[in-house]
């Protein structure tokens, strides 16, 4: 009988021991450095003192502090982690950490502790932009450590909290071919094919903007250069932030060119843009190849987006997250202590080589209070939609475009007696167009999508959060992410048409609460 039990006994531990390795990646704590945990000691004191003024209630901000760019956005240890380029220290852009928080659904993000900090000779500077890949059950995270030259860098971890940079560099910006910039040669983006590792990084050489490659072995070298898969002479900068993924069995090259050539209204109206390009990337002749008839294509239209990256999960969908802001938006927050949101996580698909991007799914699960409107038609006029008062909501509806001959037909929201932002269509541009004109702190401008009606409608979702408006214009066609610093009691909405006539239909809002 005692024989039994202890029988039991073991194979239940055993039992308990086989889930913990299926389910986990072994977790050891390593040894930080001061940087470390002199940063997560400075969030822990300090945090509570941030005033939740502007602050988003769905979208990922930090606790305290700068962030920009996503970082080494992965699916490790059972959960999605996001990494982010960090100052905890002031609401500015400075001394870059990676904070780091990790959800289960995209919606939901718990804090975790800072994953780097410039704590080596070789990122005393600050450890910029990077991304992250598991292999032999460790997470490592490939970053640019700047300091007197831009250079890539390693760090491992096993359980994904605390990481431990190699003594050495990965690719030292002193190695690179004759011509090439070692003060602009960052951003690497690692990934694994045919059992080989690939870094490929944003760089500069005399008369052309690069997107050059590495390949190794081992995944922590020795790397050597093989060649520039992607070039444009046409940028101030370079292409920051590469990215690669692989949807449908073709490969889209991401990146976000600095200072590229805009055209007037439509296209890369914020001095620095993201794009993609859908095409296949040989790594025996080391270039990307377009597909025929394709160039590079925008990937939001609005004010406030930067620097995406993509995740491939584990149930085969591709998300993507970017910084909810652009360089050239002015800082309306610094004073509080903090600046800086992620958009939403966007589904990713691919159709007729074009990417569509619709709000991730897990969403729905927060969607409450529905409120809809009977369809209705307004000629030159103005309606108020009580109903739909609020910041933190989605709102949806089609516009009915066939009896537009010209004019206007929008929303308007985020609206006071003083000021208020402007969605709509706009019949002589064929455009979908934000007004940030007049939209309280930030009165700065207006940004196009031109885009066709389907089936003579235009289909908007907007998400409005605090702070934040993303559009998804017909089905996520075309995005479009604006910031709004408008007062607290700027949370009215009324539907308008301009100069015409329009049918508004399936209006629908509900409020999204998270926290
Ligand atoms: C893009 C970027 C990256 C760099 C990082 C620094 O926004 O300029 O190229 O690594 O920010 O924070």
């Amino acid at each position: 009988m005692k024989k039994n039990i202890r029988k039991t006994k073991f194979l239940f531990l055993g039992l308990l021991l086989a889930l913990a390795s299926c389910s986990n990646s072994k977790t050891i704590k390593l040894d930080v450095s001061f940087a470390v945990s002199n940063a997560n000691q400075y969030i822990i004191d300090n945090k509570d003192s941030v005033p939740s003024d502007y602050r988003n209630t769905y979208h990922l901000n930090a606790p305290i502090g700068w962030i920009n760019d996503p970082n080494g956005f992965s699916e490790y240890n059972g959960k999605y982690n996001l990494f982010y380029q960090y100052n905890p220290y002031q609401g500015v852009w400075g001394p870059m950490h990676w904070g780091h928080q990790s959800t289960k659904d995209f919606i939901k993000w718990d804090l975790e502790d800072v994953a780097l900090a410039p704590d080596m000779d070789y990122d005393s500077v600050g450890c910029f932009s990077g991304t992250a890949i598991e292999e032999d059950g460790k997470i490592y995270l490939a970053y640019t450590a700047a300091s007197e030259k831009q250079n890539q860098a390693l760090a491992y971890s096993y359980g994904g909290i605390t990481f431990k940079k190699l003594d050495k560099l990965l690719i030292d910006g002193n190695d690179l071919p004759e011509g090439y910039s070692n003060s602009d040669f960052r951003d690497p983006k690692i990934f694994k094919r045919d059992n080989k590792f690939y870094i490929i990084c944003g760089n500069k050489a005399p008369g052309s903007k690069h997107i050059i490659m590495f390949e190794a072995e081992n995944i922590e070298g020795p790397y050597k250069y093989s060649g520039d898969i992607y070039s444009r002479n046409d940028l101030t900068g370079i292409f920051e932030c590469p990215d690669l993924i692989n949807i449908e069995n073709k490969d889209i090259l991401i990146a976000s060119p600095q200072g590229i050539k805009d055209d007037y209204f439509y296209n890369y109206q914020n001095g620095d843009s993201c794009v993609y390009l859908v095409g296949n990337l040989s790594t025996k002749t080391n270039k990307f190849y377009k597909e025929s008839n394709l160039d590079l294509e925008e990937f939001d239209k609005g004010f406030s987006f930067y620097a995406p990256q993509t995740l491939k999960t584990k149930d085969e969908r591709f998300i993507l997250i970017a910084w909810m802001r652009s360089w050239s938006e002015p800082n309306t927050t610094e004073h509080l202590g903090w600046c800086g949101a992620m958009t939403l996580p966007r589904e990713l698909t691919l159709k007729d080589n074009h990417l569509y991007q619709a709000p991730v799914r897990e969403i729905n699960n927060y969607l409450k209070d529905k409120k809809t409107y009977n369809d209705v038609t307004i000629e030159n006029d103005l309606i108020n939609l009580d109903d739909f008062k609020g910041t933190t909501s989605k709102i949806s509806f089609e516009i009915d475009v066939n009896d537009m001959k010209s004019g206007k037909a929008g929303i308007e929201l985020y609206k006071n007696s003083t000021s208020k932002t402007k969605i709509y269509y706009d019949k002589e541009k064929e455009s979908v167009v934000i007004d940030r004109m007049n939209s309280g702190s930030l009165y700065d401008g207006m940004r196009y999508a031109k885009i066709n009606p389907i089936n003579g409608k235009i289909k908007l979702e907007i998400f409005l959060d605090v702070n934040s408006l993303e559009v998804f214009i017909n089905d996520g066609y075309y995005t479009m992410t604006a910031n709004i610093y408008a007062a607290k009691d700027a949370d009215n909405v009324s539907l308008f048409v301009e100069n015409s006539k329009a049918k508004f239909i399936n209006l629908e809002k509900y409020n999204i609460l998270v926290k």
